[in-house]
């Protein structure tokens, strides 16, 4: 693929999961103010996306798309203003189909005019739909828009939203984009997110740095997902090598919620990259093992547990591919905790919860790590 714009996943926050259509300037400029005072944004997130329902029903007198006059009056260049004037990014949201997934318009070919308008607004990131695409193919559709942002000169990260349907982690390096959805929209139970995490088996060959797999977007503290439910969503997000994308209402975030999203050692597990993201290891009934090698030799764990009860989860130096040491140390990244270890690793994990480490392998070599275990090679 062409080198892409991004050297790790996008963080930021999307309006779509929390507020659906329900948006206008004035929640998008709150929460640019909320990105900066919550210190979020100094922790990473730097993108505000504006996801469907921005634009008026219908398109200008010279065919260029145009913001809704009543939610949107200032229009979009005037919001890219005021987030760029707060070291943010600004998001927009288009699908490659005669309309959005909620009925308004879309791209499909209009992709150069889009592109153009975007770029004169000062856009930078497209989420890029799959509604309405009359069936028409998705490589076609997706290349369209990725030639068009490219010939902007400006330039917009291009996130794909293919859900999975076509195969865009095939295709997605090569249309210019930087990542693409792997399923169906994620929603604020536990049931979503574990059905999401589930499907993400198989892909991780796909990702590499700076193209990544999107198990969509954050719902950490939305509906009511228990502190816990929060913790190991963002934790496996993270590990995923996941764009990071807030989805909750961030102007009257709470600090137990803060606490989650700035952590600063999970979201180290995020930027890095080593050769792989993170993949499910070992899976015992409800316990499961979920790794991901650090580029400083360490590896990155999450001691899952999806069981209705406390449970004991455990897992060895070894078979993180460490390989044969003296000894090894460990911080617990929710707690700040060190220890050492000769190779176990195990905890007491509450219900839906995760206990995430970073083992780093501290004594004597005695032999080789077992490079291969779980490290994929740069398939580009
Ligand atoms: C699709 C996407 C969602 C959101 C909605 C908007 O369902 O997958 O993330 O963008 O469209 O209508």
């Amino acid at each position: 693929p062409q080198p892409g714009p991004l050297t790790a996943p996008v963080m930021g926050w999307n309006s779509w999961n929390r507020f659906g259509c329900n948006i206008d300037e004035n929640l998008i400029k709150a929460t640019a103010d909320a990105m900066v005072s919550t210190g979020l944004r100094d922790s990473g997130y730097t993108y505000v996306d504006i996801d469907d329902c921005w634009m008026a029903a219908t398109r200008d007198s010279q065919g260029r798309l145009q913001p809704d006059p009543v939610r949107f009056p200032g229009g979009i260049a005037a919001i890219a203003t005021y987030v760029h004037a707060r070291g943010l990014k600004l998001g927009i949201y288009s699908s490659a189909g005669t309309a959005t997934c909620q009925g308004l318009p879309a791209s499909l070919d209009h992709e150069v005019t889009d592109a153009q308008t975007w770029a004169s607004w000062g856009v930078d990131l497209l989420k890029y739909d799959n509604c309405n695409n009359q069936g028409r193919p998705a490589l076609e559709r997706y290349k369209a828009m990725g030639d068009a942002l490219k010939a902007t000169g400006r330039q917009i990260v291009y996130s794909l939203c293919n859900w999975g349907n076509d195969e865009p982690w095939i295709f997605g390096p090569n249309v210019g984009g930087s990542s693409w959805r792997t399923t169906d929209d994620i929603n604020a139970s536990w049931g979503s997110i574990t059905s999401i995490l589930d499907q993400q088996a198989g892909l991780e060959p796909f990702a590499r740095k700076g193209f990544y797999n999107d198990p969509d977007m954050l719902e950490v503290g939305n509906g009511s997902l228990t502190q816990d439910e929060n913790i190991a969503h963002f934790s496996l997000w993270a590990l995923l090598s996941a764009p990071l994308l807030l989805g909750n209402d961030l102007r009257s975030v709470s600090s137990a919620t803060l606490n989650i999203l700035r952590n600063p050692d999970v979201i180290a597990v995020n930027r890095d990259w080593a050769g792989s993201q993170g993949r499910r290891v070992a899976d015992t009934g409800d316990q499961e093992v979920w790794a991901k090698p650090m580029s400083d030799g360490s590896v990155a764990v999450a001691l899952f547990n999806r069981g209705g009860g406390t449970a004991t989860v455990a897992t060895t130096a070894a078979a993180l591919g460490l390989g044969g040491s003296s000894s090894y140390s460990t911080k617990n990244l929710w707690t700040g905790a060190t220890a050492t270890t000769t190779g176990a690793l195990s905890a007491s994990v509450p219900s839906h919860g995760v206990a995430m480490y970073r083992v780093t392998r501290a004594g004597t070599l005695s032999a080789a790590p077992a490079a291969g275990t779980y490290q994929v090679s740069d398939l580009s």
